[in-house]
C-alpha cells in the first residue's frame, strides 16, 4: 500500500510546537518587477498577495503573532513616486482586506511613527485598528514608517522623562522597563524571523527584540512567497537547537 507523502503543513503539525511570533522583512517587490520589465510598484501590488499567504499560513499552522515589515524609516528617502504607489497601496490593502481579517479573527496593528502618514492613510490605518479590535486567532503587526533605532530612542525619551520627573531612579531601569516602552509591548519576541530576496542583513528591524530570533532568509522574492515557502521557513525553525546561552542537556 502506497501511503500519501504528507504536505508542509502536515510535518509542521507533526513537529508540535511552532513558534509563537514570526516576523517578516519582505523584501525584494522592485526585482521581481524589474525581472518582468515592470515598474517597481507593480512588484508592490504584486506582494499584497503574499501578505495574505503569510496570514493564513499563520492561521493554519497556529502562530500567535506575525510582525511585517512593510516600510522603514529609510524607505521614506525613495523616490516621491514610489512613495505615493506605496501609501495607494496600503489604502487599498486596507480597503480590501479588512473585513476578511476582521471575519478571520485577526487582529491589525500598525507599528512606527504614523504621524508620517497623510491624513487618509493615517485613517484607513485607523479603520481597520479599530474594526479588526479584538481578534483573537493572530495578532497582525505591520511595520509602517518604522525603524528599530527610532523606536528605541523613543523608548529611552519616555523613561529620560520619568527619570526626569523623579518617579524612575536610573540605576533601578530593568529589560522589561525598556521593553515595556517599544511598540512591541503586548507581544513576545519574535522567535523567528524570515527575510525574503536573499539579503543577509536587518535593515534596522526590531534590533532589541531580536536577541534570540532565529534566522531564515530564503533567495524567494516577496511577491512570489506562498504559504509552502512560509512552511519551509517554520520546518527549517523547527530543526534549530535555541540554547538561549546555555548548554544542551
Ligand atoms: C520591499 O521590496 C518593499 C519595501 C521595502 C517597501 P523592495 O522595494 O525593497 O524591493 P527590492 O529590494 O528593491 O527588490
Ligand atoms: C527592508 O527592506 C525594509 C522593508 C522590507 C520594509 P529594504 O529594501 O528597505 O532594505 P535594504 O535597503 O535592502 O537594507
Ligand atoms: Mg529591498
Amino acid at each position: 500500500m502506497s501511503t500519501v507523502p504528507s504536505t508542509l503543513l502536515d510535518q509542521v503539525r507533526q513537529h508540535g510546537a511552532v513558534p509563537t511570533h514570526v516576523a517578516i522583512i519582505m523584501d525584494g517587490n522592485g526585482r521581481w518587477a524589474t525581472e518582468r520589465g515592470l515598474g517597481r510598484p507593480a512588484g508592490h501590488h504584486a506582494g499584497m498577495a503574499s501578505v495574505r499567504e503569510a496570514v493564513e499560513g499563520c492561521l493554519a499552522a497556529g502562530v500567535q503573532v506575525l510582525t511585517l515589515f512593510a516600510f522603514s524609516q529609510e524607505n521614506w528617502q525613495r523616490p516621491p513616486a514610489e512613495i505615493d504607489a506605496l501609501m495607494a497601496l496600503l489604502e487599498e490593502y486596507i480597503a480590501k482586506e479588512a473585513n476578511e481579517l476582521r471575519a478571520q479573527g485577526v487582529s491589525v496593528r500598525m507599528l512606527g511613527d504614523l504621524e508620517r502618514l497623510s491624513p487618509s492613510a493615517k485613517a484607513a490605518v485607523d479603520q481597520i485598528e479599530q474594526s479588526t479590535a479584538g481578534g483573537t486567532n493572530l495578532a497582525l503587526n505591520v511595520c509602517l514608517s518604522y525603524s528599530a533605532r527610532a523606536e528605541l530612542v523613543r523608548a529611552m525619551q519616555h523613561l529620560g522623562a520619568r527619570v526626569a520627573a523623579g518617579t524612575l531612579a536610573p540605576h533601578a531601569i530593568t529589560e522589561q522597563d525598556v521593553a515595556a516602552e517599544l511598540y512591541t509591548a503586548a507581544w513576545p519576541d519574535p522567535d523567528l524571523i524570515i527575510r525574503t530576496s536573499g539579503e543577509m542583513r536587518v535593515s534596522n528591524f526590531l534590533l532589541w527584540q531580536m536577541a534570540y530570533a532565529e534566522l531564515h532568509v530564503t533567495p524567494v522574492l516577496w511577491p512570489d512567497f506562498t504559504r509552502e515557502t512560509f512552511y519551509v521557513a517554520l520546518l527549517d525553525f523547527l530543526r534549530r537547537d535555541r540554547r538561549f546561552g546555555r548548554v544542551t542537556s
